[in-house]
């Protein structure tokens, strides 16, 4: 079959969808929905998250240099897709969807409980590409729902129930296919 060549737009997928949560300087918490975040290094740990200057949640980033992620699952879609469509300078996200944020270990920035798995960050290096600016941040900690945990101490992503952000759309994960270097054996 043909391939059409589209030009202007970046259409690279799955994303993962997170819930990124922030504080202002007097300790008031706000979530913002990133798709633009991924793994940039294993040691350090570190992730990366692409922010629009003029969204609330990039001037608290900015100020505070750190800030939690958190991973959904499909049943809080809706609250998700609220937190990355009204913005923080308007509501108090956390009263409007009514997710609970729980004290992180290390920033004050807090987790949110309905999330089985959530990372505290802080900001290293930021860089504006263009529309977005990238914020590089050390993995200070990683908390993992024992719920969401097989016996092993691997996730059960049948349990922890991610979903991704394909150009628009939100698509859950349907099943494990493989693993890591199953092609050796
Ligand atoms: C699924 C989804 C993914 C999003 N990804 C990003 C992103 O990667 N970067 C960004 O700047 N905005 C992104 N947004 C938009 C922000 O979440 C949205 O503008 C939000 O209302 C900003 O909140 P704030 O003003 O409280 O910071 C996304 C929205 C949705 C629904």
């Amino acid at each position: 079959m043909a391939k059409r060549e589209i030009k202007g737009d970046v259409i690279l997928f799955p994303a993962p969808v997170v819930l990124v949560t922030c504080v202002d300087k007097n300790g008031k918490p706000n979530i913002i929905t990133l798709a633009w975040a991924g793994v940039i290094c294993s040691e350090p740990p570190m992730v990366s998250i692409s922010i629009r200057p003029h969204r609330y949640s990039y001037l608290l980033i900015k100020e505070e240099k750190e800030f939690t992620v958190n991973i959904p699952t499909v049943d809080i879609m809706k609250e998700t897709d609220i937190c990355g469509t009204v913005s923080g300078r308007d509501a108090d996200k956390f009263n409007l969807t009514k997710l609970t944020p729980e004290p992180a270990k290390h920033v004050g920035s807090p987790l949110i409980k309905e999330c089985p798995v959530n990372l505290e960050c802080n900001v290293k290096e930021t860089m504006l590409l263009g529309t977005h600016e990238i914020f590089l941040a050390e993995v200070i900690a990683v908390h993992i729902d024992e719920s969401v945990m097989t016996p092993a101490g691997r996730i059960d992503y049948a349990k922890a129930k991610p979903f991704s952000y394909n150009w628009g759309e939100y698509w859950s994960l349907k099943e494990k296919i493989g693993c890591y270097a199953c092609s050796k054996k």
